[in-house]
């Protein structure tokens, strides 16, 4: 028996990166998985891969959550992992003084209206059951201000929030639909690629990257995926509402620390 035997999981951005770790930790530990991704083929060859099903699904969509609760009406463990920097198709700047509206709105509609979208059809596809787990993919952003990504930061913190007020609203209404958040940083994974590159320099890119991380490396998918399976089991039963960080011991501390000399 898999920690997450007999329970249906649905895992958004679930294409590559954190997402598609999650689904496959969450299938070998027995769960029948539903991955969607906004690029359907992606969502469609991992599915394959795993032996689960798949659907294209942009979490931004209203219509595209109607389908997935036409075909899914009920689910115990919902993952709302998509998310964008907002520097994937444009170089234009983010920063408070700089970023255009249309940009700015363009990060909240996918991370913010998407995660709203989801928790909303968790709770419903939840409540036959009285019973479920809904995890959301916040970030280290969430917790702090990134001046160069004010609109990726604001979206997570708003995640952060809403996951808040979703585990209260589910347990003040007698439910056992649990909601938690995760917030990883630099983990490596596709969409660092562009800022890593593949020249003789990588390597130092990467050490710059992970400079100020106490364990001065990358943490990996899969370190992340372990963490949405354990809120995702009934190990985590008592749960709700909470925070968990993955990222090196990078929010343990401050830069501004004195040092002891
Ligand atoms: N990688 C990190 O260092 C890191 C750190 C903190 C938080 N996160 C968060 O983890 C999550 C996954 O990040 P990742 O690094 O795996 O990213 P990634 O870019 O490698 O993968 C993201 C996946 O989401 C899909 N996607 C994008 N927009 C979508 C939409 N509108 N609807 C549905 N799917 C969509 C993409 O097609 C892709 O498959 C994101 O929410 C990200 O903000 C990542």
């Amino acid at each position: 028996m898999g920690r997450l035997s007999q329970k249906l999981c649905i895992v958004t951005g679930a294409g590559r990166g954190i997402g598609e770790a999650i689904a496959r930790a969450f299938a070998e530990e027995g769960a029948r998985v539903v991955v969607t991704d906004k690029v359907g083929d992606l969502a469609a060859s991992l599915a394959s891969d795993i032996g689960g099903d798949h659907l294209r699904l942009d979490v931004a969509s209203e219509d595209d959550w109607a389908e997935l609760a036409a075909v899914w009406p009920a689910c115990d463990v919902l993952v709302n992992n998509a998310g964008i920097t907002g520097f994937e198709e444009s170089p234009r700047p983010q920063d408070p003084e700089h970023a255009a509206l249309a940009d700015w709105q363009a990060v909240h509609a996918v991370n913010l209206d998407g995660a709203f979208l989801g928790c909303r059809y968790g709770i419903r596809a939840m409540r036959a059951n009285g019973a479920g787990s809904i995890i959301n993919i916040s970030s280290r952003s969430g917790l702090v201000g990134i001046p160069a990504a004010a609109a990726y930061a604001s979206s997570k913190a708003a995640v952060r929030n809403h996951t808040k007020s979703v585990a209260l609203y589910c347990a003040g209404q007698g439910l056992r639909i649990r909601c938690n958040s995760i917030h990883p940083a630099a983990i490596l994974t596709p969409m660092w690629e562009p800022m890593l590159g593949d020249g003789p320099d990588r390597e130092d890119r990467m050490a710059a990257f992970v400079a100020d991380t106490p364990m001065r490396r990358f943490g990996t998918p899969e370190e992340v995926a372990a963490i949405a399976v354990l809120l995702a089991s009934d190990e985590a039963a008592y749960m709700t509402g909470a925070e968990l960080t993955i990222d090196g011991g990078l929010l343990a501390g401050s830069a501004a620390a004195p040092t002891a000399d």
